[in-house]
């Protein structure tokens, strides 16, 4: 097996969990005789030369840590190729033959641009949307789903005291996962995303019900990007009688130590891309399905499209 320079780093909205897939492959690559070398501030500080060499003792005490040791940007302007260019170029003057990227699909695009200009790019799915469509769970999804649900169990103790009607934004990009996901969790009186989208008469016979039959309080989860919220909070209380509250959770959901769940899916990943590139394998993106860990290539996985949650939104149906 060859020794390579691998390159990793972190890029997009950061996500808890995205420490300990950066312990894994710095491990894995160690144990296989590779050097490893942490690129910081993504794409960004990859075009600024921001690297260094990495040993074992870089990744000590971070798997339980959320955020990430590498830092994080978004660089739109990457997309330019003379500014990728500029990153080939310190990668080539780093002698850095591999990059494992960790990020969402703004991240992939710029592996995949990457890969058409000879870099052997290895992506992990670190973002906390889940939309992803190559692996059934993003490292980051698990415990910013469990932060959601402490939230709005706390929100409901006080909603339920003062019979309102408090609708939740969740993050999740263009993707429902978190909001269905939560709402199946909390058991939310109305989810509404962009796999269950439904017109605002629904909205409301959906909560007028909810008063008449058995409740006078209701948890209304919506994904972010779909409503302007006080535009749906007061058209709520003028149509239904509701004393209305919204709260927007925000960038409290990316943020904490990553669940049991995650540091798994993160380690086995790392640590499967590390295998990949061993193989010999080149511009692939790495996946979960059930317990299996797959790798894709990079052209199939960005144009792959995300299966709508069917099956959980008719189990949210049926128990309301
Ligand atoms: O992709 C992760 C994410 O948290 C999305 O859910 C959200 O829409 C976006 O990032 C917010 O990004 P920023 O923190 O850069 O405003």
């Amino acid at each position: 097996m060859k020794s390579l320079n691998i390159g990793i780093l972190t890029s997009g909205g950061d996500s808890p969990g995205m420490n300990a897939a950066i312990r894994a492959i710095v491990r894995a690559g160690i144990s296989y005789g590779h050097q490893m070398y942490a690129i910081y501030n993504g794409y960004r500080g990859l075009v600024a030369g921001q690297i260094e060499k990495v040993d074992r003792s870089f990744v000590s005490q971070i798997i339980n840590k959320g955020g990430t040791i590498l830092r994080s940007a978004r660089l739109p302007e990457f997309i330019d190729v003379n500014i990728r260019g500029e990153g080939v170029k310190q990668l080539k003057k780093f002698g850095i033959n591999a990059l494992v990227v960790i990020g969402g699909d703004g991240t992939y695009r710029g592996a995949k641009d990457l890969s058409d200009m000879g870099i052997n790019c290895i992506g992990l799915p670190g973002t906390i949307d889940n939309d992803i469509a190559c692996t059934d769970y993003t490292i980051g999804f698990d415990t910013c789903l469990n932060t959601i649900v402490m939230a709005v169990d706390k929100l409901r103790d006080t909603t339920f005291s003062h019979q309102r009607c408090s609708i939740i934004e969740v993050m999740g990009n263009r993707a429902g996962d978190l909001a269905i996901y939560a709402g199946l969790a909390c058991g939310a009186e109305l989810t509404i995303s962009g796999d269950n989208f439904m017109p605002l008469k629904e909205i409301i016979e959906r909560l007028k019900f909810q008063k008449a039959t058995s409740k006078n309080h209701a948890m209304v989860i919506v994904s972010e990007k779909l409503f302007d919220l006080q535009e749906l909070a007061r058209f709520i209380s003028q149509e239904t009688g509701f004393e209305v509250r919204t709260e927007v959770l925000g960038r409290i959901q990316r943020g904490g130590s990553p669940s049991a769940f995650d540091r798994i899916l993160a380690s086995r990943m790392g640590e499967y891309a590390v295998q990949c590139l061993n193989e010999g394998k080149t511009s692939r993106c790495i996946g979960v399905r059930g317990q299996q860990l797959m790798d894709f290539d990079i052209y199939d996985a960005l144009a792959m499209q995300r299966a709508k949650h069917t099956s959980i939104v008719n189990t949210i149906d049926r128990l309301k």
